[in-house]
């Protein structure tokens, strides 16, 4: 389903669920709503139909993708979790994270979805819309993010029109994403403890405070071939992207947070002008989409510093990488 398909807007209904499942059941592929940010479903169990998510987005063969399932008890059977995961798993699911562990013999889990890693990635996303997909599919969904690779993931179904309109067969339309940014991404060691593999949705603070010390981010290479441990150029705009600015400079856009300096550029956004860090990473990725069309995706955005601590973090990643040095 990759060139010239026709993409259908599917609406937030029974009918629109009915027409997503049908896609999904022929091996197509189906963009949905989850918390976070939209995903590009297809069948977790079809090497074809998953093969297809790769050459729609044309994201690299070595990366692998997340599987999203109904319950704690359907991913139990996909991964072999230890007891920090299942801590984890009742304390968050349905909710914005997702669990790495060794993959079970019996998954039936297309091994694409690993490429090639013995650890499968699993989801159970708090979405009413994504739920009821996968009640009505009643089986494992595969979703990475649902832009094309390299891009900043879509918060709203037009920005998943806007990048694959013509290469699967359709969106579910659910409005805008809650939180924002990707869930957070947790591994486990050999002995079981846990270890940050990508900030997201759930905070540092929320899994210490469920599991205890959590390990320092081992961050996960994304969807740009960099060679690993380097800080890949994902979430990228097409405009340069200064951090931790006090102002704009002349000519700058500026994407602020908290009080504005006085002196604001004429193209300017604000994440969230009472500082509140759940606003800011709701409105983060649109913000970045639209200061970079606004600026015809050249020159350059300067961002306000934004604090490090609760969804902060995970703010400061993706700008991290919006700013990287482009791969
Ligand atoms: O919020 C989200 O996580 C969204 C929604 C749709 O669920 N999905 C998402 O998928 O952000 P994606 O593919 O854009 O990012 C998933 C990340 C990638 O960096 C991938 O390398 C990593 O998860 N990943 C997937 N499977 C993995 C595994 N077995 N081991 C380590 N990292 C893995
Ligand atoms: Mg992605």
């Amino acid at each position: 389903m990759v060139a010239d398909c026709n993409t259908i807007r599917l609406s937030a209904t029974d009918r629109g669920i009915r027409a997503a499942v049908s896609f999904l059941r022929k091996g197509g592929l189906v963009a949905f709503p989850t918390e976070t940010v939209y995903g590009l479903g297809a069948d977790a169990r079809s090497e074809r139909a998953v093969a297809a998510i790769y050459r729609a987005k044309g994201r690299p063969a070595h990366n692998p993708v997340i599987v999203h399932v109904a319950s704690a008890a359907e991913a139990a059977a996909l991964i072999d979790l230890p007891d920090a995961g299942r801590k984890a798993a009742a304390a968050f699911w349905p909710g914005p994270l997702t669990l790495v562990a060794p993959v079970r013999g019996d998954s039936g889990i297309a091994p694409i979805c690993r490429a090639g890693a013995e650890t499968l990635a699993v989801r159970v996303p708090a979405h009413p819309l994504a739920r009821r997909l996968l009640a009505a599919f009643a089986g494992p969904i595969a979703a990475p993010s649902a832009n094309r690779s390299g891009q900043v993931s879509p918060t709203h179904a037009d920005h998943v029109m806007e990048e694959l309109l013509g290469r699967i067969d359709g969106v579910i339309d659910g409005g805008a994403c809650d939180v924002g940014l990707e869930s957070t991404i947790l591994g486990f060691d050999a002995d079981g403890s846990p270890r940050l593999l990508r900030p997201g949705g759930v905070s540092l603070e929320a899994l210490e405070a469920a599991l205890g010390p959590v390990g320092a981010a081992a961050i996960v290479e994304d969807e740009a071939p960099n060679a690993p441990g380097q800080l890949s150029s994902h979430y990228a705009p097409g405009a340069a992207v200064r951090l931790d600015a006090a102002a704009p400079e002349l000519g700058e856009a500026w994407l602020g947070f908290g009080p504005d300096p006085a002196r604001g550029s004429a193209i300017s956004l604000n994440l969230s002008p009472s500082g509140d860090l759940e606003e800011a990473a709701a409105t983060l990725f649109a913000a970045l989409r639209q200061l970079d069309e606004w600026l015809d995706r050249r020159g350059s955005i300067a961002v306000a510093s934004i604090p490090e601590h609760g969804l902060g973090r995970a703010i400061n990643d993706r700008l991290r990488r919006a700013a990287a040095p482009r791969g």
